[in-house]
């Protein structure tokens, strides 16, 4: 075996993301929260409750030290709509501070801010005016992102508007598995638009207030390789998936048009060149056969890479090669790249070890190729609210007791705390954290 060591560029952002929903608690003046109540919407039952507990007992602070002791130098975290707006133009002082206060703990923590201000979970107010829906959400949405970004502007540089447009489009309007649990594609593809406008508003609006501030979004992609490469109809599938799925944001922001698959593209100037970074949320890919009894597939039948591991709850496969194409294709867009989600539910921590360690090597080789990769936010600190998942999908680094809110770390955490104290990932490392991979990886 060979020793080495695979140093990333200095001042490379280390850290993990979170969202307002998943961690603070009670947040039950959303959508989400009303959605929860609902019979057979949320596995077993769960009910996010206290969660991390970031709200009403500020829980963030020895979080937020525990992620300095492990070397990282960054955090992602988002501000929730419901709390700073809980009704119409009407602003909750108290929430601003606290989040102010969050960020000056992440300050004296050493840990940059890297801010979301939509993760998924809706204000109540919004919901019931199917706001999104309508459009009247990119006014609404523009008016809350000024007040937020005058509030917090000068402890943030990064901001991020919306988390993984495709996924809350996707399961609110055409899955049907979160609020508004609706399934009809014209209305999902008319939410598309008004999610690319309100992304755009907020973007000028930040710009206009910040002009130094970097903007852009989580988008969350999903490769699709043809399960028969040369079949022209499985890569006729695959290709169509992932251009739906995952390539439809990026590219209505990058062009100003939004490209659906019937109909004519939407134009949407004010939309255009509206990313001043790419923020690739990546968790798994897909091999994708052609299959007719599939229409509702766009004609494509999906199944995990052939040998992966996959995960606790069976939705994601340790698949890093799927994370290195993701960040070829990102790189494309010619923007530096923040990896704003990456990681594994897996309660165990069998596989965390061995996803980071091969995942973080796909990272390496893009730094090594000179592509312009910034930093890399794993999924996640502590365990979280799951959302339709509950408490049975576990990403943390840090298991949570939910009824006494203790934290564990898991070895994940100290082999992490390892890779961000060194900027590097080296054999050593690998030798005691997944001794397995040591010849594929150094070998010689
Ligand atoms: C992503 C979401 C994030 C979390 C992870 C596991 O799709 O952005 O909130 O649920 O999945």
């Amino acid at each position: 075996m060979a020793e080495a060591t695979h140093f990333f560029p200095r001042d490379f952002l280390w850290g993990t993301a979170s969202a307002g929903y998943q961690y603070e608690g009670n947040s039950v003046n959303t959508d989400f929260w009303k959605w929860e109540q609902g019979e057979g919407h949320i596995a077993q039952g769960h009910k996010s409750g206290r969660a991390c507990d970031w709200w009403e007992g500020r829980r963030w602070q020895e979080d937020f030290d525990r992620a300095s002791a492990d070397g990282h130098n960054a955090l992602r975290l988002s501000v929730e709509w419901s709390r700073v707006e809980p009704t119409p133009a009407r602003w909750d002082e108290d929430a601003l501070d606290h989040y102010r206060g969050m960020l000056k703990g992440l300050r004296d923590c050493g840990l940059t801010p890297m801010v979301t201000l939509h993760h998924f979970a809706n204000p109540l107010w919004v919901a019931d005016r199917n706001a999104w829906e309508t459009g009247e959400v990119v006014a609404l949405f523009e008016r809350y992102v000024r007040k937020v970004v005058s509030a917090l502007g000068e402890h943030v540089s990064l901001w991020c508007t919306i988390n993984e447009p495709n996924v809350f489009t996707f399961f609110g309007w055409a899955a049907g598995l979160w609020p508004p649990g609706k399934k009809d594609i014209r209305l999902a593809l008319r939410v598309a638009q008004n999610v690319v406008k309100a992304h755009a508003a907020a973007y000028h609006a930040i710009h206009e207030l910040r002009p130094q501030a970097r903007v852009g979004l989580a988008l969350h992609t999903r490769p699709a390789e043809p399960a028969h490469p040369g079949s022209g109809l499985d890569e006729w599938a695959a290709r169509t998936q992932f251009n739906i799925f995952s390539g439809l944001f990026p590219d209505a922001v990058r062009t100003g048009m939004l490209r659906q698959l019937f109909g004519r593209p939407v134009s949407v100037p004010e939309a255009k060149g509206t990313m001043d970074y790419f923020g690739l949320n990546y968790y798994t890919a897909d091999v994708v056969r052609f299959d007719l009894t599939h229409p509702g597939e766009l004609f494509g039948r999906r199944s995990f890479p052939p040998g992966a591991e996959v995960d606790d709850a069976k939705i994601n496969a340790l698949y890093p090669p799927g994370f290195y194409s993701s960040l070829q294709w990102a790189r494309q867009f010619d923007l530096p790249i923040y990896v704003t989600e990456n990681g594994i539910g897996d309660a165990a921590d069998r596989m965390r070890p061995r996803y980071l360690i091969t995942h973080l090597r796909q990272l390496w080789r893009a730094v090594n190729f000179n592509w312009k990769v910034r930093g890399y936010f794993h999924w996640s600190l502590v365990d979280n609210f799951e959302w339709e998942r509950g408490w049975t999908h576990r990403f943390g680094l840090y298991a949570l007791d939910t009824d006494t809110l203790v934290r564990t770390p898991r070895r994940s955490a100290q082999l992490y705390a390892e890779i961000c104290k060194s900027n590097s990932l080296s054999s050593d490392i690998v030798a005691r954290y997944a001794p397995e991979l040591l010849e594929t990886m150094f070998p010689g």
